[in-house]
């Protein structure tokens, strides 16, 4: 292995790319975590969330993608299906589309850094050929004839023009995630006659003519680059060799500055947002064969890079010129500069819990109010709020924490940097909360992480940290407060079913703390959507244990996001898991449940376990805030009162931090 050096020499050694010069090797790729207030529109909010990477010393920002028209033939069908997207008018047509553009440039170059834009065509209803297009649903979209294929090249060309009037430094072709091109590239997705499917080299001629005709526009004024999935892992998808030969056709259109490079689908087991469960970095080879063979082209790799000693190290061993650290800036936005002044343990770790992408997918909300949302860092999605509103504390006060959870760490970290005297008391021997828990779950040991973080922040603004202590009113108004945040988080519901009570019966918390008792045969029984029931399941069956889910819904973790959810269900799957769908539990004895149908009236038995999990969510524990407001008046304090993350209502990571954050604010 190669060594690396701890100042990260090649990592902030400037690159040219083509007519562009990169100031380092760290990339913002292409992230549409949907910054705007406006969705698809350059405006302050995401001037304001990007920029704040280039300003934290990341090199190259790719922003967010930019969606071509959709030039259908009047007659034709101009609905979108889910999970793509267009614009009737493409945005960069719209009018100060260009000028927006050029004042995000400005901010950037100003800071010193690079802006890349990516043009996509995402429309699932057109493809190369009338096949199934995404291999985890039955859409089939519409085989493009000449006359169409000749329209949609045609747009990427009047895309860039624009693109190079706003001072953009250079142009990516989207061609990996199920985006139009990757249609033709593929041979599941492709399976043309005509010339523009067929071997590799025919297959590419859809890429090759869309960068010659961008490339006749931008000549040498911009660099130019693809956006390319490095091995499909899909029946009939083309693997890394096949990969190889696709390249050397495209190379050969001699408009390559750049291939961006990575691995996954944007569904399934990898998708190219590999979460905790994946390896730092473990598509490297593809990269590294790149390198190989494409003398001349600069080569950034991406894939769960989330650390600039990893970085480093593969820049050290060939494996990449430029490294994707999409979600570790998402994460930290200042992360490159705090690594190269050398404050590496600053740096707020991007944990691979895929929030910020399951955020922009959601279903359940218009685009208008979802906000870009990251579990570890509570600014993103509310720069402009927080620009205005985090400030040093005006007089120092006194503020007593309870419990350490990530809302009470978070709002311990933010008052305590804003200049109060902060005490915080957790009742366990370490600090985490529920993150502990979760981060005893097979491949999610990086919510330690988080942890971590929270801890070495602390120690920096010295906040008096008692553990094993579970202070009572008398404890806590001792301290002679100004103000007393609870964070006492929640505890595991219990439901009235008959027989709920036996002694074959535990929780799934105390199953991942290491406090029940299991037997064999495990029986998890939940009414829980996310990650806690499968992580549950899983832990189990890590331990050799035969475990079969029973879940009131459809499916298990229907509010995991699909760029999540195939790891999960793979590593289930392996343990051979059984999971039984739309039953709730009615009635227990011993190791014999009945069920009723969550969709009639019919019952089921079940017989033979030895234990019974239950996994039904939490319930919020606020009785220390309850008891105080109720008695504050009589002690004789006039502390401010603050309810906080799961005490207040049990909710996902981002939410609880995101509520400390803003506790910690208003003290
Ligand atoms: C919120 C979000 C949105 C993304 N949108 C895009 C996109 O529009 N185009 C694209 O090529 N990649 C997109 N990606 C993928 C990233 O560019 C990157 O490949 C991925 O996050 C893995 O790299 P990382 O481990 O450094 O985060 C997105 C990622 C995230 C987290
Ligand atoms: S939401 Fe999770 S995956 Fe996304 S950047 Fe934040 S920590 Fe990383």
């Amino acid at each position: 292995m190669a060594s690396v050096s701890t100042s990260y020499e090649r990592l902030f050694s400037p690159i040219d790319v083509g007519p562009m010069r990169v100031p380092n090797r760290i990339c913002e790729t292409t992230n549409t975590i949907g910054a705007a207030q406006m969705p698809g529109f350059v405006d302050d909010a995401f001037i304001a969330h990007h920029s704040a990477k280039a300003r934290g010393g990341t090199g190259w920002i790719g922003g967010e993608t930019f969606l071509l028209n959709s030039p259908m033939p009047a007659e034709a069908a101009d609905e979108f299906m889910p999970g793509s997207g267009s614009f009737r008018v493409p945005i960069y047509a719209m009018p100060g589309f260009v000028d927006n553009l050029r004042k995000f440039c400005d901010v950037v170059h100003a800071a010193g850094s690079v802006v890349v834009c990516q043009l996509t065509y995402l429309n699932f209803t057109l493809a190369a050929s009338s096949l199934p297009l995404v291999e985890a649903y039955d859409w089939i979209p519409h085989e493009l004839d000449e006359g169409e294929i000749a329209q949609i090249i045609g747009t990427y060309p009047k895309a860039a023009a624009e693109f190079m009037k706003a001072g953009v430094d250079g142009i990516e072709i989207h061609c990996a995630h199920e985006t139009l091109p990757q249609t033709f590239l593929s041979p599941a997705t492709n399976q043309r006659t005509d010339g523009w499917g067929g071997g590799t080299a025919a297959r590419t001629k859809f890429l090759s003519e869309v960068l010659v005709a961008v490339k006749q526009t931008i000549g040498d004024g911009m660099a130019l680059g693809i956006r390319v999935n490095g091995q499909e892992s899909r029946e009939g998808g083309y693997d890394l060799l096949e990969f190889r030969e696709m390249m050397d056709h495209v190379a050969g259109s001699k408009t390559l500055d750049f291939v961006n490079v990575d691995v996954g689908h944007s569904w399934g087991s990898p998708s190219y947002v590999q979460p905790s469960y994946y390896g730092h970095a473990i598509y490297r080879e593809v990269g590294k064969a790149l390198k190989a063979d494409l003398e001349g082209i600069a080569i950034l790799f991406s894939g769960r890079v989330n650390d600039p000693g990893i970085a480093e190290q593969l820049l050290a061993e060939g494996c990449a010129d430029l490294v994707g650290m999409t979600r570790a800036g998402i994460a930290d936005p200042e992360f490159a500069n705090k690594a190269r002044e050398g404050r590496v343990s600053e740096i707020r770790r991007c944990i691979g819990c895929n929030r910020c992408i399951g955020q922009t997918i959601r279903n359940d909300a218009p685009d208008m109010f979802k906000k870009p949302t990251c579990s570890v860092n509570p600014e993103v999605g509310n720069e402009l709020h927080f620009a205005m509103t985090y400030k040093p504390a005006e007089e120092r006060r006194r503020l007593v924490v309870v419990g350490g959870g990530p809302a009470g760490l978070e709002t311990a970290r933010v008052a305590a940097k804003r200049g109060h005297d902060v005490v915080l008391f957790e009742k366990a021997s370490q600090l985490g909360g529920q993150l502990a828990l979760a981060a005893r779950a097979p491949g999610r040991d990086a919510f330690d992480d988080f942890t971590l973080f929270q801890q070495a922040e602390l120690d920096r603004y010295a906040v008096d940290v008692r553990l094993g202590v579970e202070p009572g009113l008398d404890e806590i108004l001792a301290q002679a407060p100004d103000a007393i945040a609870c964070a006492t988080g929640s505890r595991p519901r219990w439901p009235d079913t008959p027989g709920v009570e036996g002694a074959n019966v535990v929780q799934g918390w105390d199953v991942l703390a290491g406090n029940a008792e299991l037997g064999d045969r495990v029986a998890v029984v939940s009414q829980e959507d996310h990650f806690e029931t499968p992580n549950v399941a899983d832990y189990i069956a890590e331990t050799g244990r035969n475990v079969e889910i029973f879940h009131k819904w459809t499916q298990i973790g229907a509010q995991i996001d699909r760029y999540t959810i195939g790891p999960v269900m793979t590593q289930l799957a392996e343990k051979d898991v059984r999971i039984h769908t739309g039953l709730r539990l009615a009635g227990l004895n011993g190791g014999k449940m009945e069920f009723v149908s969550s969709f009639g009236g019919r019952t089921h038995a079940f017989d033979g376990f030895d234990t019974v999990v239950l996994v039904y969510g939490s319930v919020p524990d606020a009785s220390l805030y309850y008891a105080l407001r109720e008695n504050q008046h009589a002690a004789g304090t006039s502390a401010q009162l603050f309810l906080v993350g799961s005490a207040w209502v049990p909710r996902p990571l981002a939410e609880a931090t995101l509520h400390g954050a803003k506790v910690g604010m208003e003290i």
